[in-house]
């Protein structure tokens, strides 16, 4: 099948790993993989937004990554800095909207300066949504939700028993996009480490033993054509879905 013919995912979320053991591999430093990491994430970017996508959402750091040695956690955050400082023209150029999952307030303010501007001037930007995981976890964004809930329900504005899946949804920090359709997990391990729990429920999931580094546009295109041989069946029967019975 031609990449023309293919059925583009609306929502890609992609967990980038493998840039520690790519670099190893080569006998360099762990972050000279991360700076072969931006390359690839400049690649994916670009492909993803000629594909058709209009989401994209990519894990790049986790609230559990604070434990990696100091001098690998500042690498990551000036490699991120370099990394929105260089591409706002790019991204207005392509009209792609920057958005931040995750508690900014606790990155860098140098950080969270640059993330902020470049979220603001690309705000008017409907080409495609580039949602950062920046400092996130799964847990602790359903824990927040579930105060916010918690707390409109003491102020009476909410009843418990009201509460549906829109309302908690609505405090997710990937609100108001669609859940992910395809996940894509680059570098060979077989879990989620804290990612989207709620909104990969439905998801597609792609491992691929490549190393994020290695990660291209035919790599991405090969999850795509994956995503295409898969029968998305949502609690139905594979006959159902046939006969359009989706809805
Ligand atoms: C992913 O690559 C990047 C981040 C988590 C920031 P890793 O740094 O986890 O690479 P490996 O898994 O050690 O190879
Ligand atoms: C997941 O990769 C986080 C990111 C890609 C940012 P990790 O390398 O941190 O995951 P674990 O520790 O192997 O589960
Ligand atoms: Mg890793």
């Amino acid at each position: 099948m031609d990449s023309k013919e293919l059925v583009i995912p609306s929502h890609i979320a992609i967990i980038m790993d493998g840039n520690g053991r790519w670099a190893t591999e080569r006998g360099q430093l762990r972050l000279f993989g991360h700076r072969a990491g931006v390359k690839a994430v400049q690649t994916i970017v670009e492909a993803a937004r000629s594909l058709g996508v209009r989401h994209l959402t990519l894990y790049a750091f986790s609230t559990e990554n604070w434990q990696r040695p100091a001098s690998e956690v500042s690498g990551l955050m000036a490699l991120l800095q370099n990394y929105l400082k260089s591409e706002l023209q790019r991204m207005l150029r392509n009209e792609i909207r920057l958005h931040c999952l995750g508690d900014a307030e606790q990155l860098p303010k140098d950080v969270r300066v640059i993330l902020e501007e470049t979220m603001a001037k690309t705000a008017h930007c409907t080409g495609m949504n580039l949602n950062l995981a920046l400092n996130y976890g799964s847990r602790a964004e359903i824990l927040r939700a579930v105060q916010t809930l918690a707390r409109a329900c003491e102020e009476k504005s909410l009843h418990w028993a009201d509460i549906e899946e829109a309302h908690f949804v609505r405090e997710l920090y990937s609100a108001p996009q669609p859940d992910p359709d395809l996940l894509i997990r680059t570098g060979g391990e077989c879990r989620l480490s804290n990612f989207l729990l709620w909104q990969l429920s439905y998801a597609e999931l792609y491992f691929t033993e490549v190393k994020w580094p290695d990660f291209g546009r035919d790599e991405l295109i090969e999850a795509i054509r994956a995503y295409n041989a898969r029968q998305r069946r949502f609690g139905r029967t594979g006959e159902q879905v046939q006969a359009g019975g989706q809805a």
